[in-house]
């Protein structure tokens, strides 16, 4: 079923539709990927194979998933002509505007993938963007700093090949530490799919009107932006920073979100599902050590987790975040992790994208592999004026 909108009693609408991709307890804190408990997969799996989980609903066999990750590194190169597309941007365009303008226009270079009734057109729809997210993502940071683009190299697996692209130059290569390799690949896996958040939502009811899913993807892209959403991670060490810079006492930070006069929310904390912590933050909090030892005693980014752990241990603690079932979700420590292995902060949501895109395609092919697929057409609770006569605007006061 595609999708259809009930009212709960507080009239807040929310939307809801059958998926066998991603399972979700908010209550008990479970996430699971095609039946898969995240821990399981974060502890035994890649992002490639794990792509592979969410598009096809089974683990990929060695020659399955061979074949998937060759298709995926055979795709990972641009149209030349994108080079110029992504150069014309403003130096300071935030990556994120790149990436919803430059994934959108690929649909002007795979007109074939308009057809989308074809599972066979849907399939290299998938592989394509997968695999071309991440040169993208890259081309719009070197942009960001004027390098030269890096292209693609096949014999890099996927997060190798993208930190690749970020950090190489034409006069040295860059090779990853391979526990930044893994912390990165890691950082994917826990991102891939999560059920029917907002950018997904945004996917399927954008895909539900047969439009390209280059312009599907693209609508989802600008979705998962916001602060409230993927924006969160880049919000979350921006909090960080400010209240290691203040001096002030963590304590002041968590007063200031329970203050009603003021707007002020501690990012990375709540979440409209999980009443409970989010599986993935409790993944990626104890990943952020084995990183943070590659740079050494006294770096400066222990300070970060140490201030987020704090800021953690004295909420967890505190009444009002109890009441409200606040706990830390997957974007309260991922930033100190893209931190330490060089991302930039404008980088971090372009990271969510990136990881998150084959959840994206995911639901939105098994959305269109459904016979009975129709468009969405959410409906509302109408709350304006009965209907009243017209008036002339001389007899306007
Ligand atoms: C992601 O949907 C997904 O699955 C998303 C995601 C995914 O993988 O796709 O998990 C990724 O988006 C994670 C969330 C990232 N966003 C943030 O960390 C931003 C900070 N968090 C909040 O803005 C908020 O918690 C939301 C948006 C995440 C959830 O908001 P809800 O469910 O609408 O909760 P709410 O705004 O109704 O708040 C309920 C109460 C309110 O207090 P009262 O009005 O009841 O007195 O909790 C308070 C809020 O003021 N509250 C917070 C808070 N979050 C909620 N108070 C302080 N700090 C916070 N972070």
């Amino acid at each position: 079923a595609l999708g259809y909108f009930t009212f709960d009693p507080g009239f807040m609408a929310t939307a809801s539709c059958e998926s066998a991709i991603t399972f979700i307890d908010g209550d008990k804190g479970i996430l699971r990927y095609r039946g898969y408990p995240i821990e399981q997969l974060a502890e035994n799996s890649n992002y490639i194979e794990v792509c592979y989980l969410l598009l096809y609903g089974e683990l990929p066999t060695q020659s399955e998933c061979d074949k998937f990750a060759a298709s995926i590194t055979h795709h990972t190169m641009l149209h030349e002509a994108m080079r110029r597309f992504v150069g014309a941007f403003r130096h300071d365009a935030h990556p994120m505007a790149i990436m919803v303008g430059v994934v959108g226009a690929l649909a002007a270079f795979y007109g074939d993938a308009s057809n989308v009734h074809d599972p066979a057109v849907r399939e290299l729809a998938a592989h394509r963007l997968i695999a071309k997210m991440p040169t993208i993502a890259a081309w719009s940071y070197k942009h960001s700093i004027g390098e030269p683009f890096v292209y693609p190299d096949n014999n890099l697996g996927f997060a190798a090949n993208f930190l690749h692209m970020m950090f190489s130059v034409p006069s040295e290569k860059y090779v990853p530490d391979p526990r930044i390799v893994k912390a990165l690949d890691l950082i994917l896996i826990l991102h891939a799919d999560h059920e029917q958040n907002a950018s997904t939502s945004t996917v399927r009811l954008t895909g539900s009107s047969e439009a390209s899913p280059f312009a599907a993807i693209s609508a989802g892209i600008g979705s998962l932006w916001g602060p409230s959403h993927g924006g969160a991670n880049e919000a979350v060490i921006r909090m960080l920073e400010d209240i290691v810079h203040s001096g002030n006492p963590v304590q002041h930070y968590v007063d200031r979100a329970k203050d009603k006069d003021d707007r002020y929310r501690l990012m990375g904390f709540g979440h409209r599902v999980y009443k409970n912590y989010d599986p993935r933050a409790r993944i990626i909090s104890k990943a952020c050590y084995e990183v943070l030892e590659t740079l050494g005693e006294g770096n400066e980014y222990q300070q970060l987790l140490d201030t987020a752990m704090e800021l953690e241990r004295i909420a967890l603690k505190d009444d009002y975040f109890k009441a409200r079932n606040l706990y830390p979700n997957v974007d309260f420590y991922s930033g100190i992790i893209l931190r330490a292995i060089g991302i930039p902060l404008n980088m971090f949501t372009v990271i969510f994208a990136m990881a998150r895109v084959v959840g994206w395609l995911s639901h939105w092919m098994e959305m269109m592999g459904d016979p009975n697929a129709r468009i969405s057409r959410p409906r509302q609770l109408y709350t304006g004026y009965d209907e009243r006569e017209y008036v002339g605007l001389d007899k306007r006061s």
